[in-house]
């Protein structure tokens, strides 16, 4: 029976029975071959693709990915898309004045953990010291903020002793001032001014909606501070009609003040205050008259655009921190053995 299947007869047989159903099949093959290969070249792909065109394919996956991680981080951060996705969104530059004290860098953290929420911000810290410190040096660097570190100590006379009670002389002057002059030698010949310059002590208590408030300052934007000069809130009044501008203060103290407002309390657009070279805080200001004698040099009180709800929403309290008590710490000190021995505070 087996020896059947090699007998020519029984083949020629057969092939004349299957002959159709294999020419058939062949047929399939090759047509579905052809398609495939139309489609891909159709398509633009695989058999037609230069290499320059792959590398570009390559690049815009890449990006995409590269988008996606963004994005990723913007939404663990619960920072706004729509802020990030405005590249001409002005710079806001933040200067602030720092010393060394034990609570220095709980403060630091305190104003990083708010400024990481704000898009386009550049943060000038301004040691008062005769250098950078290593403390502040680490913590800008790991920050993750776009920043410059500088250093301007206040001269002894002007120095604020412990014993001192806080109002006998002004603070953070030189370091203010430090930071106004790299901004005017950085930005020497520079055409697009668009920014906002604001002083931002270190203990002070700023909320994110007030970056906001003060993105789009044309001259100087002014709001409430809460806890400050003695009462709840201090503020600028705002009258409504025609348009709306500030009539004058509410303060507790020196209320006829031109500017009756603590350093938290505005912001002036970069142009103006880059234009205005003798724009500077002073030691000579009488006491508490820091901020208005700066004021001066730069709007009139019709000028001022009123933030914040027409001045009725309060986004910075001038908050102090209490001196922490150290009495065991200089126990241990004396007898060498201090607690943060090899630990940064
Ligand atoms: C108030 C105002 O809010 C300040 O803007 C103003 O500079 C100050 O009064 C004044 O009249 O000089 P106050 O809370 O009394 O603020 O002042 P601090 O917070 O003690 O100091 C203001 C800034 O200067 C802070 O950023 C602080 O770190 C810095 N500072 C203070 C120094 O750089 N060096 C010092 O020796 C003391
Ligand atoms: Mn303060």
């Amino acid at each position: 029976m087996a020896m059947g299947y090699f007998n020519p007869y029984f083949i020629k047989r057969r092939a004349k029975k299957w002959w159709p159903y294999f020419g058939l099949f062949l047929l399939l093959v090759i047509g579905y071959q052809e398609g495939v290969l139309r489609s891909y070249s159709s398509s633009g792909s695989y058999t037609t693709v230069d290499e320059s065109s792959r590398s570009t394919m390559k690049e815009i996956f890449a990006l995409e990915r590269e988008i996606k991680l963004l994005k990723s981080v913007l939404k663990k951060y619960s920072i706004p898309e729509a802020e990030y996705a405005d590249t001409l969104l002005p710079i806001i530059y933040v200067i602030t004045p720092t010393y060394s004290r034990p609570h220095q860098k709980a403060e630091l953290t305190r104003l990083k953990s708010v400024f990481l929420h704000v898009p386009s911000l550049h943060w000038i810290l301004v040691e008062d010291a005769t250098h950078k410190s290593k403390l502040v040096m680490n913590f800008l660097e790991s920050s993750g903020l776009s920043y410059t570190h500088l250093h301007q100590s206040t001269p002894p006379d002007w120095k604020l002793q412990d014993s001192d009670p806080k109002w006998r002389k002004p603070r953070g002057v030189l370091q203010r001032n430090a930071g106004i002059k790299w901004l005017r030698r950085k930005l020497r010949g520079e055409r697009d001014l668009r920014g906002v310059v604001y002083f931002a002590d270190d203990d002070n208590t700023y909320s994110t909606e007030l970056f906001k408030e003060m993105r789009d300052t044309k001259t100087v934007s002014v709001w409430p501070v809460g806890l400050v000069g003695g009462v709840m809130v201090e503020r600028p009044l705002v009258s409504r009609a025609p348009t709306p501008h500030v009539t004058g203060w509410l303060a507790g103290w020196k209320p006829d003040r031109t500017f009756a407002t603590d350093m938290a309390g505005f912001a002036v657009n970069l142009a103006l205050l880059l234009r205005r070279s003798d724009a500077e805080f002073s030691f000579t200001s009488s006491i508490g008259h820091m901020e208005c004698d700066f004021l001066e040099k730069l709007v009139t009180l019709s000028q001022l655009e009123p933030k914040a709800d027409l001045c009725t929403k309060v986004l910075v309290w001038h908050t102090r921190t209490e001196r922490p008590n150290m009495k065991d710490e200089e126990r241990l000190r004396k007898a060498g053995t201090p607690s943060d021995q090899g630990i940064e505070v």
